[in-house]
């Protein structure tokens, strides 16, 4: 038995030792511990054995051998394998990297956003409402009630059934009834109000959705002056230096006096081009002295406040700025247009 033990162990010691990989381990524990193994067979010749103590001791060292030497060779291997894997994954810090695709911001986020900066630097706030928008604060409390001639020129679209009481706002001017509400007793207002809106419209200057900005100043001592010093300033940051502005009468049922506002042409600088329509002018906003029932309707005494109010479209100023000739186009989505308004996006210098 002895002799036979010590013939197994340096049998299981040399072929452990010529193994190279896990599944050749694998395979020798099989046929040395498996069910059918050399070390199990052996063990479970103890019953027959004369002295089983012995016997039994025997076997032992043969398992301790197999085991002992099993585990070292196991470590061993897999030690080479993580060597091999490290070594074959080693990453190259120094290789260049892939190219990383960036979006930009949309044309009329960057307009939006140098609206906002330039009215943020003149000290206004600046208010996000709701595109779903009630009756009341779309029109009636703007001085448009249900039925106003008025409303025909902003038809928007209704929701329905237990809904029909609102609607796609059809213009940021409802950000004064919320800014106004919002703030009763709280004093002056200076805020504007940029977003989109919502009208059934559907040509190459006209689209269903666009954006506006409104603006809305009410304090106790504000004058016609106010709002023309501030539009002329806003003209001329925003188109240039060289813009004049001028102010016609107008109408607009939740301002009284009501005014449009001219600014220099853009394109032609004042010459006359077919934008204009060779007048020189271009329309850039709507203004007027807030009317008191619209001060009254939303909680300010229009015998202690005044305010002007004022409303543009963010379209128009992105059409001439980025050369636009669609409006249709800004709210398309397609890439390759999009694509387009990389240049000049401090984000954007991996592109
Ligand atoms: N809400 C008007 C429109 O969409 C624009 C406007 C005109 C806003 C005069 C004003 C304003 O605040 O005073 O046509």
């Amino acid at each position: 038995m002895q002799e036979k033990v010590e013939m197994l162990c340096k049998e299981i010691e040399e072929k452990i030792s010529n193994i190279t990989n896990l599944k050749d381990l694998t395979d020798l524990k099989a046929e040395y511990m498996g069910k059918k193994g050399i070390i199990t067979e052996l063990q479970s010749g103890i019953k027959d054995a004369v002295d089983k103590k012995e016997y039994g001791m025997q076997v032992n060292t043969v398992r301790t051998t197999f085991n002992e030497k099993y585990e070292n060779k196991l470590k061993e291997l897999q030690e080479e394998e993580l060597n091999r894997k490290l070594e074959s994954e080693k990453i190259d810090v120094t290789l260049p990297s892939k190219r990383i695709r960036q979006g930009s911001k949309h044309p009329m986020t960057r307009i939006q956003e140098e609206l906002e900066d330039l009215f943020v630097s003149m000290g206004y706030d600046v208010y996000d409402g709701p595109e779903i928008e009630t009756d009341e604060n779309c029109f009636q409390k703007l001085n448009l009630p249900i039925g106003h001639p008025a409303r025909d020129a902003q038809d928007t679209f209704y929701l329905e059934n237990e809904y029909e009481n609102y609607l796609l706002r059809s213009q940021t001017s409802t950000g004064q009834v919320r800014v106004m509400e919002a703030n009763v007793e709280k004093g002056p207002i200076r805020v504007v109000c940029p977003g989109k809106v919502y009208r059934r419209d559907d040509d190459a200057t006209h689209s269903h959705q666009f954006m506006q900005m409104e603006g809305l100043v009410i304090d106790e001592n504000v004058s016609m002056a106010d709002l023309k010093g501030t539009l002329e300033t806003f003209c001329k940051k925003l188109l240039g230096e060289k813009t004049d502005v001028r102010f016609r009468p107008s109408f607009f049922p939740f301002t009284e006096p009501s005014v449009e506002v001219d600014a220099t042409c853009f394109k032609c600088g004042g010459k006359g081009c077919p934008l204009c329509k060779q007048t020189g002018w271009i329309e850039v906003l709507g203004a007027g002295m807030v009317h008191p029932d619209v001060l009254k309707m939303s909680g300010y005494d229009p015998e202690k406040y005044q305010g002007f109010a004022f409303g543009t479209g963010l379209d128009r100023f992105a059409m001439f700025r980025f050369g636009i000739t669609d409006i249709r186009t800004i709210y398309g989505n397609d890439v390759r247009f999009l694509n387009q308004f990389t240049k000049g996006d401090e984000h954007n210098e991996t592109k």
